[in-house]
C-alpha cells in the first residue's frame, strides 16, 4: 500500500500535467484491485444502481446504499483517494440535507471527498459543504441525475449556448469551494478550455483528452455490465463473457461428475479411517 494522495497532490499534477487515474468502485474486490494498479483516485459512483443493483438508473439509490458500498471500498483501498457520491434527493432539498449527508460519508465510510452533480443550481449546497470542511468534487454536464430534465443520456456543450453554459457552470463550481471538478460527456474543445481556465483539477469522464485525468466506469472497462456501453468507453479485458465461459464449465463438470476430483477433498487421518472401516464393519 502506497501513501494516500491529498487534494494538495492532485493540484501538483495539474500544475506538472502529469494525467491522474480515476476509475469507480463499488466493493472491496475491486477496490484491492484500483489500488493495487496504483490508481490515484476512485470513485463510489452512484452508477452501482445499474452496475450493482440492476435498476435502470441512478434515482432510486439511497444514502444508506452508498455508505455500505463506500465502507467496502474504503477496507479495499486504505491507501486510495476515495470520493462517495451524493445520490439523487441527499442534497437537492436544501444546504442543510446536503452537509448532513455528506458529513455521513465522512463520519461513516472515512471518504476523502463527496461528489455532487450540478454547477450553478448547487453553487450554495457546495459553499454549505465547503464551509463545513468537507472536500467536493463538482460534477457538470451530463449529469444522470438530471437525464429527464436533459432529454436522456446526451453529450452536453455541442452548441455555444450549451458550450457557454458549461463554462459558467465550470466557473461556478470552483469558485463556491469544490476542490475538483469532473466534467461527463462534453466535446474536447470545451473541455481543454475549462481546463485551463480552471485552478482546480479537472477530471474527465468522456470529455476528451485536454483534462487533467480520466475516470472510467469499472464495469465498462472490465466488461462486467454489458447491457449499454457509451461511445467513450474503452474496453480492456471482457470479464462477464470469462465469468459465463467458467460457470458454463463449472455445471458441466457437476453435471459429469468431473467435479470435484481427488484433491478437492479433505482426507481422514490414516489411523483414524482404519478405525472408521472397523466400526463400520462392526455395524455401529
Ligand atoms: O456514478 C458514477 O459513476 C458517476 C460517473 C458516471 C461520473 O457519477
Amino acid at each position: 500500500m502506497g501513501k494516500r494522495k491529498a487534494i494538495q497532490d492532485f493540484f501538483e499534477m495539474k500544475q506538472k500535467r502529469e494525467p491522474i487515474s480515476f476509475i469507480t468502485s463499488y466493493d472491496y474486490p475491486t477496490a484491492t484491485f484500483a489500488e493495487n494498479a496504483g490508481m490515484d483516485m476512485i470513485l463510489v459512483g452512484d452508477s452501482l444502481g445499474m452496475c450493482v443493483y440492476g435498476y435502470d438508473g441512478t434515482m432510486p439509490v439511497t444514502m444508506d446504499q452508498m455508505i455500505v458500498h463506500s465502507e467496502a471500498v474504503r477496507r479495499g483501498a486504505m491507501g486510495t483517494f476515495v470520493i462517495g457520491d451524493m445520490p439523487f434527493l441527499s442534497y437537492q432539498v436544501s444546504d442543510q440535507e446536503a452537509v448532513e449527508n455528506s458529513g455521513r460519508f465522512f463520519k461513516e465510510a472515512n471518504v476523502d471527498a463527496v461528489k455532487l452533480e450540478g454547477g450553478v443550481r448547487v453553487a450554495s449546497r457546495i459553499r454549505a459543504i465547503v464551509d463545513a470542511g468537507m472536500l467536493v468534487m463538482g460534477h457538470i454536464g451530463l449529469t444522470p441525475q438530471s437525464s429527464s430534465q436533459l432529454g436522456g443520456f446526451k453529450a452536453q456543450g455541442r452548441t455555444l449556448e450549451s458550450a457557454k453554459a458549461q463554462v459558467q457552470d465550470a466557473l461556478a463550481v470552483q469558485e463556491a469551494g469544490a476542490g475538483m471538478i469532473l466534467l461527463e460527456a462534453i466535446p474536447p474543445e470545451v473541455t481543454g478550455y475549462i481546463t485551463e481556465l480552471l485552478s482546480i483539477p479537472v477530471l474527465s469522464i468522456g470529455a476528451g483528452p485536454h483534462c487533467d485525468g480520466q475516470l472510467l466506469i469499472v464495469s465498462d472497462m472490465l466488461g462486467i455490465f454489458e447491457a449499454f456501453t457509451p461511445k467513450f468507453v474503452k474496453r480492456y479485458t471482457e470479464v462477464a463473457k470469462v465469468s459465463t465461459e467458467a460457470l458454463t464449465a463449472y455445471v458441466e463438470d457437476v453435471r459429469s461428475g468431473a467435479f470435484p476430483e481427488p484433491q478437492h477433498s479433505y482426507l481422514m487421518i490414516p489411523e483414524e479411517l482404519e478405525k472408521f472401516e472397523e466400526w463400520k464393519k462392526r455395524g455401529k
